[in-house]
């Protein structure tokens, strides 16, 4: 973003496209890139080394689909519900979500009357939500888009987004664009992954193609001031196993919190600014992959069923990095139907509905969904209850 020398400080291999589920028959020839991250050593951005073309990750067939938690749909209720009763809350306010998906939180904002506009590429998510009767336009929000949307419908009061910031690379065109589109006294809210709970918990597999960007409090500062904008407000949120929420608005339209330079101070103490720092996650990323094949193995070893539970674009990293095919996991089982009968991306691990689960139940449930963990260990309570135990690979390789 500003022109500094990236340093290298974690390298985890050929990777291929994360959500890239492919038919059993398909021949054509899989994408890969090398996955390794760096961090800018004069704005502290941590970005990937290698960008992979956003058509191939934000198709019309896109399959994530974010309502599939119960727990999320909730998140996104309070959310919407908040931003109503505070952003929105003027005369005919307008607000637009960029990478809006199936709706899960434009519906609450629809349901209220209020004017709104998604911003998503991928066809079949967006058509999910306009079934709802949620507008979405279905394509990449960039300046361009920001200035189109701007002429047919006016400022922005709030602009939201979810998840989605962190996955492009063009961040200088998104900011640009947010800055055209707000209104005078509105607001950017985004929430994303932090970087200093991926740091903390070694959650290496937070790293994969979609998230170009692992974001700190501090580069957000430092990428809306160089792009005429002014971070005004962070707080830690706790999803996706630790996120950030940032309030950006037009510089001087908002009084900043203290929260900003108290989160930036705690950065700095941690080295999240710090090559040698982020590199320590290395060690602890190698270690992770030798517990779990050497589990995996004995298991196999011992006659155990090993399931995977939630294809995770997560999962990708993980099974690619440590090399996790057939012959130590039987398949991996997922409540989304665009992903049944489907192999998933790199090691083609069959993707099975969740009734595969309990049909019989495996020995060991591999949960690549762990960032779910609460609400599907509570729905799935008998696979525990008649012996079967889940095993986690982070912060490290357990069995619970
Ligand atoms: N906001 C939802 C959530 O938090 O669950 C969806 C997150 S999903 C991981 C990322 C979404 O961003 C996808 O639906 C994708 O199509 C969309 N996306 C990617 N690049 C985008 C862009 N430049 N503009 C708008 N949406 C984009
Ligand atoms: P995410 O961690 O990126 O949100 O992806 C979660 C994946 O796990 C997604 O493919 C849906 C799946 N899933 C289930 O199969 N069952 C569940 O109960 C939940 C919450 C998610």
């Amino acid at each position: 973003m500003c022109g500094g020398t990236l340093k290298k400080w974690c390298d985890l291999g050929r990777q291929p496209v994360s959500q890239s589920f492919r038919a059993p028959d398909s021949t054509t020839e899989e994408f890969f890139f090398d996955l390794a991250v760096g961090l800018c050593t004069s704005c502290t951005l941590v970005q990937h080394v290698a960008e992979v073309p956003r058509e191939l990750m934000f198709r019309d067939n896109y399959p994530y689909r974010s309502s599939e938690s119960a727990f999320m749909r909730r998140h996104f209720e309070q959310v919407a519900s908040d931003l109503l009763a505070t952003e929105l809350s003027g005369p005919d306010p307008f607000a637009v979500e960029i990478g809006c998906n199936d709706g899960i939180m434009l519906r609450t904002i629809n349901e209220a009357g209020v004017r709104h506009l998604g911003v998503d590429p991928s066809l079949q998510a967006a058509e999910v939500a306009r079934a709802t009767g949620i507008r979405v336009l279905a394509d990449f929000f960039e300046e361009a888009t920001a200035l189109a949307v701007r002429q047919e419908h006016g400022p922005a009061d709030l602009i939201y987004s979810a998840n989605t910031i962190s996955h492009i690379p063009y961040l200088d065109s998104v900011f640009r664009g947010v800055a055209a589109l707000l209104a005078p006294n509105g607001v950017f809210v985004f929430e994303d992954r932090y970087l200093g709970d991926i740091l903390d918990n070694a959650y290496f597999d937070q790293i994969y193609d979609e998230h170009f960007y692992l974001l700190t409090v501090r580069s957000v500062q430092a990428v809306a001031a160089r792009l005429g904008l002014e971070l005004v407000h962070a707080e830690r949120i706790p999803v996706h196993g630790g996120s950030i929420r940032y309030t950006v608005a037009l510089p001087g339209a908002r009084v900043p919190s203290p929260a900003v330079a108290e989160l930036v101070a705690a950065e700095r103490d941690r080295g999240l600014d710090r090559a040698e720092q982020l590199e320590t996650l290395s060690t602890r990323i190698e270690e992770i992959r030798t517990d779990l094949v050497r589990l995996l193995r004995d298991l196999r070893a011992n006659g155990k069923r090993v399931v995977g539970y939630g294809a995770t674009a997560k999962s990708a990293t993980v099974t690619n990095y440590c090399g996790i095919d057939q012959s130590l996991v039987e398949f991996v089982c997922d409540s989304t139907k665009g992903k049944h009968g489907l192999l998933t991306p790199g090691m083609h691990l069959p993707v099975r509905p969740i009734e595969a689960f309990s049909d019989p139940y495996p020995d060991y449930a591999l949960l690549f969904a762990w960032n779910h963990a609460a609400e599907i260990m509570a729905k799935e309570q008998a696979f525990r209850e008649q012996g079967g135990r889940w095993i986690l690979y982070v912060p490290k390789v357990h069995v619970v």
